[in-house]
């Protein structure tokens, strides 16, 4: 199969629309049975419950081009199970975890010739999505629902790619105590548009958000958890039920452990102790595990020892072992990589 003509090294996070999207409906208490799609472009009612009241979640999840030149997904049924988890607090329906695994596949397969090549760099970024589509205007759930995935090529999240960046911390919070920092609506990422364009605005590349309830404990950024690395080369990461339960941070702590023979810790992490850490990093899906060279608090500068130059050695260590085992260079553990 002849890839795209795309100056796939020198991608952004962007969109790109791609060939085909799948999408399914659910109406009258049923999910129909699904197809892969050509147009881009969806058209609902100006009451649509999704643009009135912003039911809707979404996933993501990439697609690797691996050393072999097969096509793989990382760990998608712990995606499908999120995803479920989203639905059910968002009183959507769930979308059943093996179609959800099996319209990924579907839609990476379709679009297989935006799969970048290996050693570019770049991924195919899957986003599969699902919204109150029927007219409400009385605050209340849709009662038809669309499910979607479409896909798209993409290189590092954070510009400079490995280089590391700089965080605030914010005054915004990004979750509510008992609300839903825990899955992955849309509302949290509005709930955070204005925290980053305000970051931004002030030279930060990220915000580190606290807990809404006692702003004293580390919670996560806008689009990824956090990884600490101690002086005595132990990881840590924070405890909290507002964050996102990250896939790339629970393969890392099992990568860390587990491959790397270091101890894991998942705690409670107080900003306080911040200045105490070697070495930080931003886990997710985009955002692979991108360093952090330094925190600044209300003007007062966190700065790691591993500075602003290169990742630390200890989060190199950890990604390279990642990538290695998503591009296949590295022994994968069983069922982690999915092949299309
Ligand atoms: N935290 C937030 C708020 C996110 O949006 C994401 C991205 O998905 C993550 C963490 C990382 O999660 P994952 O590793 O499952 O992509
Ligand atoms: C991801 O890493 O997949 C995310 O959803 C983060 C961001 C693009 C919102």
């Amino acid at each position: 199969m002849e890839k795209k003509n795309i100056d796939w090294s020198n991608l952004d996070f962007g969109y790109i629309e791609t060939d085909k999207r799948y999408v399914s409906t659910w109406k009258d208490g049923a999910w129909d049975e699904g197809r892969l799609i050509g147009d881009s472009m969806i058209t609902m009612s100006e009451c649509a419950c999704v643009l009135q009241y912003a039911q809707t979640i979404f996933e993501g999840i990439k697609a690797y081009e691996t050393v072999d030149g097969r096509i793989v997904t990382f760990r998608p049924d712990l995606n499908a199970e999120r995803f479920a988890s989203s639905a059910e607090r968002m009183e959507m329906p769930v979308f059943p975890r093996d179609r959800f695994v099996d319209s990924i596949k579907k839609v990476v397969k379709a679009n297989a010739a935006y799969v970048p090549p290996y050693g570019t760099g770049a991924t195919l970024y899957v986003r599969p999505y699902m919204f109150g589509i029927n007219p409400v205007i009385g605050v209340k759930p849709a009662t038809e629902f669309q499910y979607r995935v479409f896909t798209t090529p993409v290189g590092p999240y954070f510009k400079g790619g490995a280089k590391p960046i700089t965080i605030r911390v914010s005054d915004f919070d990004r979750a509510a105590p008992h609300g839903t920092g825990h899955i992955k609506a849309g509302l949290n990422y509005a709930m955070s548009l204005h925290a980053i364009v305000d970051a931004h605005n002030q030279g930060y590349d990220e915000n580190m958000y606290l807990d809404p309830q006692t702003r004293t404990k580390v919670e996560e950024t806008g689009g990824a958890n956090f990884l600490f690395v101690t002086k005595d080369n132990k990881i840590v990461t924070p405890k909290s039920n507002s964050i996102l339960p990250s896939v790339t941070r629970r393969s890392l702590m099992h990568v860390a452990e587990h491959y790397l023979g270091l101890e894991v810790e998942e705690r409670e992490v107080y900003l306080d102790e911040v200045k105490d850490f070697a070495e930080c990093g931003l886990c997710g899906t985009a955002a692979v595990i991108s360093p952090v060279g330094k925190v600044v608090d209300h003007g007062k500068e966190i700065c790691f020892p591993s500075g602003m130059e290169e990742m630390g050695p200890t989060i190199t260590k950890l990604r390279e072992t990642l990538t290695g085992i998503q591009m296949g260079t590295i022994e994968a553990p069983d069922g982690w990589i999915v092949e299309i």
